[in-house]
């Protein structure tokens, strides 16, 4: 295989390095392009360009694979538990025995808020939306750590990237209990990650919240499934801000921003909010998938399309698994679930969905999931941003380690050539 590629321009031409990866993906290294030509790339939602090279996740969205740290997300959904996953995401391998008591000891030991913080929460106005409150406490929770505004190596990363995943769902859990105007509850040491979350959730003051395993074991999977999944648009947001070596919490905190919108994370809310709605208007669903192939409808079939996977997400296949086992386990009948495979089986059939390649993705039944399990839906995108918070920290620890400059995209100006101040008066 070629080394180099050619590049003709204005007659002359220029050799470009190929790279190479892992996986056998390659790409045009075109860093010294401007310096060379004067000419920069130009690649609108960067469909076509690498940011970084990583070591952390490989997806195959042609094939369907998904794989951290080389290993398959099937095997981890079946053998592994979200902390094993958080700890193979950060460190680069799975935890033996001593490593994960000391990693979930650290996240024990991290699980409170400084009772400053309790302030903050009061702030907020009633309603406020959870995915607000928490990336203004987490950048809140930094100012009470100051080693991580001054120290850059960090002496020990791992006890930051725990004290990070703790108190994520602490906040997390506080920002919806403030959201119901309901007082928070602390963590219980006893409880594991996920199961700590359930407690905080929805234990009252008077009466804990019964624990049952299915649930748990429900949420936790959700949270791993969303561990990680390379350059998406909060990844390379928490990449960016690391990029001018912001510490660690902004960064995260920027990312949850990014992962609100609708397009992004914000789309598992989205998509249940479709489904209630096609449920509600009496539809089965045809009428829905007919507004969506339509541009001038502002409708989209929300959980469906990826800019990766031109096939199956994986995510999406073991989520609808586990969909059917969680509610047939809690005896739960859901009639959107109906309406969610009756859309998904249209839209697999329909020649608009195949010729763009448009399949189900990671938050097409997440939210039937979340919802039998008792998230409100206002939490969805929350949980997504605490299971997404282990790639967030990987990659922010890639950038803080990598020699990397500053991201800094350039830009084709398409504004105003030169002009010239006028005056208020002479101003039509
Ligand atoms: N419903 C209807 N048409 C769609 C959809 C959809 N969900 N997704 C893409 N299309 C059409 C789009 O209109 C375009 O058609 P045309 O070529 O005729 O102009 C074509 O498919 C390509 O779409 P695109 O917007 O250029 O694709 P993209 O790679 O820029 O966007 C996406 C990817 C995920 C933002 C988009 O598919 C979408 O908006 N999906 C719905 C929102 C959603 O489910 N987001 C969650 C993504 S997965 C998890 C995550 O990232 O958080």
């Amino acid at each position: 295989m070629d080394k180099t590629a050619m590049l003709t321009l204005d007659g002359k031409s220029y050799t470009l390095p190929i790279i190479a990866g892992s996986e056998g993906e390659r790409a045009i290294d075109v860093s010294t392009l401007r310096n060379q030509t004067g000419c920069i790339t130009l690649d609108e939602g960067y469909g076509n360009t690498g940011s970084c090279r990583s070591q952390i996740t490989f997806i195959d969205g042609e094939k369907g694979i998904l794989r951290y740290r080389g290993i398959p997300i099937e095997e981890l959904a079946e053998k592994s538990t979200f902390v094993e996953v958080a700890h193979l995401l950060i460190m680069g391998r799975l935890p033996n025995s001593p490593e994960l008591r000391y990693f979930s000891d650290l996240l024990t030991d991290n699980e409170l808020l400084d009772e400053a913080m309790k302030h903050h929460f009061e702030g907020f106005p009633a309603h406020a939306h959870p995915m607000a409150i928490l990336s203004a406490m987490i950048n809140a929770a930094s100012c009470f750590h100051p080693e991580l505004l001054t120290d850059r190596q960090h002496d020990c990363f791992l006890v930051q990237a725990a004290r990070l995943l703790s108190k994520v769902r602490t906040i997390a859990a506080f920002a919806y209990r403030k959201s119901r105007g309901l007082p928070a509850i602390y963590p219980k040491p006893e409880l594991k990650y996920t199961a700590n979350f359930l407690h905080m959730m929805f234990s009252l003051p008077n009466r804990d919240y019964a624990l049952t395993p299915e649930v748990v074991r429900a949420l936790d999977l959700l949270f791993l499934l969303h561990a990680d999944h390379e350059q998406n648009c909060s990844t390379a947001t928490v990449r960016m801000a690391a990029s001018s070596h912001a510490n660690l919490f902004a960064s995260a905190a920027a990312g949850v921003c990014s992962l609100w919108g609708p397009l992004h994370g914000g789309a598992n809310q989205a998509v249940l909010e479709m489904l209630q709605a096609i449920h509600q208007a009496g539809d089965d669903g045809s009428r829905f998938i007919a507004a969506a192939k339509d541009k001038h409808s502002g409708k989209r079939l929300m959980g469906f399309g990826h800019r990766v996977y031109k096939h199956y997400d994986p995510r999406a296949k073991i989520i609808k698994r586990a969909c059917d086992e969680v509610l047939a386990e809690l005896h739960i009948s859901d009639p959107l679930l109906d309406i969610a495979k009756h859309l998904e089986e249209a839209a697999l059939r329909d020649p608009y969905f195949i010729e763009r390649k448009l399949y189900p993705n990671v938050d097409f039944y997440s939210g039937i999931i979340m919802r039998a399990i008792g998230i409100p839906v206002e939490m969805f995108t929350v949980v997504f941003a605490i299971g997404r918070m282990p790639g967030w920290i990987a990659n922010y620890k890639e950038v803080m380690e990598s020699s990397a400059r500053i991201c800094r995209p350039r830009q084709i100006y398409t504004g105003p050539t030169l002009d010239h101040y006028t005056p208020l008066k002479e101003r039509k």
